[in-house]
């Protein structure tokens, strides 16, 4: 919920930016780490939901780890502070400079994704003279029920190794000097909210836990990644996600054997509800079918309703505190020369006008970190909380 005085200072900056709730990041992350501590989980922050450096300060010195997806997210994390031995490094395709600069970087270990990256990793690790920790990313073959485009855990997906190639991983990971065989891991898709799917991810994890103990590989570490979905139909009743119940599913249903680690890579669950985009309305075209509200921000500053047809809260700031205005059903859209560039169709707002700000709300998750240049766009801005705050301290 947006005070009065931050729309006033709002309404002196130029749009379109994301605005960032330091607090309630802040709010966040410490009750996750509450809710992971009792069990003694291990965190690591999901660094691709956002790396803006503001952000990651305040994930990092929480004290959680960080889950990388490319050489440049580790360069970031460690530049950023967060611990070389709590870095995780996944992805399907990492290539060899990024493989060389993790070996050099000395990170906690790599999810590895195929039996080809597992002996590549050997290679370049032996190069160098050094052991390099893996973790096996295993697909499990669980359905997320989220949007199809971003489940990750079903084998018609490109993640992971697929439950009958694990044989070969036992041979490569045996034969290879270079690698210490470390755990395994796990990350079924994201936004979920059904949490019986994780109680579903819990069980295959137990089963396969158990078939590499048999194999003689005793797995020190347990991955199971992230996934937890957010409330973007009610970001101001539910700003912080319900992580006991999120961790309560695995202490219930995760057989975990002693000296096991238990490790997650959140992202969205941690970062979502902290950030909005703020925009503008340039123009109101009423036509005889539709009603359109044109912004300055379209889908190169958030792209997700474009890409996976997700719902974001939108809501006219200028009209927030005011007197009840008619409601007139708008298809928000933005100035890019695309179609498919539209927020929502008949979102019901109050009567809006050129000039009014319009706030796009759970936008810190996936949001300032896929925005693009495309048609040549100026980078989007950010504005954080604390400079609000300042100013309320002023008036
Ligand atoms: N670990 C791995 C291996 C992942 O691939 C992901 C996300 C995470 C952890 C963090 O998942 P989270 O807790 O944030 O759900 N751009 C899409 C989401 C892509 C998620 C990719 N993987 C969106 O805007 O919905």
């Amino acid at each position: 919920m947006f005070s009065k005085t931050s729309i006033a200072h709002f309404n002196q900056l130029e749009t379109p930016f994301y605005y960032y709730d330091l607090d309630l990041l802040q709010q966040t992350v410490a009750a996750c780490i509450a809710a992971a501590q009792p069990h003694n989980y291990h965190v690591h922050y999901a660094l691709k939901a956002n790396f803006n450096p503001k952000v990651l300060q305040i994930i990092q010195a929480a004290g959680m780890g960080a889950d990388c997806v490319s050489g440049n997210e580790v360069k970031e994390a460690i530049a950023q502070g967060f611990d070389k031995n709590k870095v995780v490094f996944a992805g399907v395709g990492k290539s060899d400079r990024e493989i060389n600069a993790a070996l050099d970087a000395e990170i906690f270990c790599f999810n590895v994704e195929s039996v080809q990256e597992l002996e590549i990793i050997n290679e370049l690790a032996a190069v160098k003279g050094k052991v390099a920790r893996v973790a096996i990313r295993i697909n499990p073959n669980v359905d997320a029920h989220t949007h199809h485009f971003i489940t990750t855990g079903l084998e018609e997906n490109k993640f992971g190794i697929n439950t009958w190639q694990l044989d070969d991983v036992i041979t490569t990971l045996k034969s290879c000097a270079n690698l210490d065989f470390t755990g395994i891991h796990f990350h079924v898709g994201s936004q979920i909210t059904n949490l019986d799917v994780f109680k579903n991810l819990c069980g295959r994890v137990n089963e396969l836990s158990n078939w590499f103990e048999q194999q003689n590989m005793p797995v020190k570490v347990l991955n199971v990644g992230g996934g937890l979905g957010v409330d973007y139909y009610q970001p101001d009743n539910n700003p912080i996600g319900d992580f006991n119940s999120f961790f309560k599913i695995y202490r219930d249903h995760l057989k975990v054997k002693p000296g096991q680690e238990v490790h997650f890579e959140l992202g969205r669950a941690l970062v979502a509800q902290s950030a909005s985009l703020v925009s503008r309305v340039l123009y109101v075209k009423n036509g005889q079918k539709k009603n359109f509200l044109v912004l300055d921000a379209g889908m190169t500053e958030l792209i997700r309703p474009m890409l996976y047809q997700a719902y974001h809260h939108i809501e006219n700031l200028t009209r927030l505190h005011g007197t009840e205005a008619a409601t007139v059903n708008y298809d928000v859209v933005g100035p890019i020369c695309e179609s498919t560039d539209s927020f929502r169709t008949d979102v019901a707002l109050p009567e809006s006008k050129r000039g009014d700000l319009i706030a796009i709300r759970t936008a810190g998750a996936y949001g300032e970190v896929m925005a693009s240049s495309y048609n040549l766009r100026d980078r989007v801005q950010s504005v954080y909380s604390t400079q609000t705050e300042l100013l309320d301290v002023q008036q």
